[in-house]
């Protein structure tokens, strides 16, 4: 698969098939995903791969979380506001994954099931965590996370697999940290649902936006 091909053509998968991705798989993923770049190689993520009965109770748990309304907070702080156009863009996807599962603004009950899902990780066989030590300064570590998870995700995809990183896999740190054992000098950074796609669900196929150059980039000559 050409590299552009799947840049473009990744997509976060919103509903997964239950059949389980091959460790072999998982692992050949990784394999090439550490080339990701960091801060002077330093490599700082943590992996915590998490499937079968561990996974299971991780989403049970998570879903039940959010359903009970646990207001406990995510350690890495989940934003409150967003400047504009932002703030557009953000409204538009939650606005576009409800249509296509024909969920209204109104149906409050539907709405409150599908975020369920989505703390559930969608369905997914499998959770890749990302873990950062305590120690290390945040800001650029951070930066190396996303381009591993990118790169990751990329990879996934060349395989046929799909991906969902999802902030509601880390908004209750307390479960994975007691599931997973993640000892206390490590922060929660993100989860990242794997799995094959359920190319069956619609929620996996409305069409999705960008800005436009004009709205981002600069040319300074
Ligand atoms: C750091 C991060 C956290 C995310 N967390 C969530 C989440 O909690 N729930 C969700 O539905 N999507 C989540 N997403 C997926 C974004 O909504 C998605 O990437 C965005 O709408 C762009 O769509 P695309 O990935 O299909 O191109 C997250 C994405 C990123 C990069």
């Amino acid at each position: 698969m050409e590299l552009s091909t799947a840049v473009v053509e990744r997509r976060t998968i919103r509903h997964f098939k239950s059949d389980l991705v091959p460790e072999q798989v998982i692992r050949e993923i990784i394999e090439k995903a550490r080339w990701a770049p960091s801060w002077a190689n330093s490599q700082p993520w943590e992996l915590y791969v998490v499937i079968g009965d561990t996974l299971e109770r991780f989403k049970q748990i998570n879903r039940q979380k959010y359903l009970e309304g646990d207001s406990h907070p995510s350690e890495i702080p989940m934003p409150t506001e967003w400047p504009d156009p932002l703030k557009k863009r953000v409204t538009w996807v939650g606005k576009s994954v409800l249509e296509s599962l024909s969920i209204t603004r109104e149906d409050k009950e539907k709405r409150r099931r599908y975020y369920g899902d989505v703390h559930f990780l969608l369905g997914a066989p499998c959770m890749i965590l990302v873990t950062l030590d305590k120690g290390i300064s945040i800001e650029y570590a951070m930066l190396d996370v996303g381009l591993f998870m990118q790169t990751f995700c990329l990879l996934a995809h060349e395989k046929g697999l799909g991906t969902s990183m999802l902030a509601a896999a880390v908004r209750y740190p307390q479960v994975s940290r007691e599931l997973l054992q993640i000892p206390d000098n490590q922060i929660i950074i993100i989860g990242t649902a794997l799995g094959y796609p359920d190319w069956d669900s619609p929620v996996n196929h409305f069409k999705r936006e960008r800005a436009e150059l004009s709205e981002f980039v600069k040319w300074i000559k």
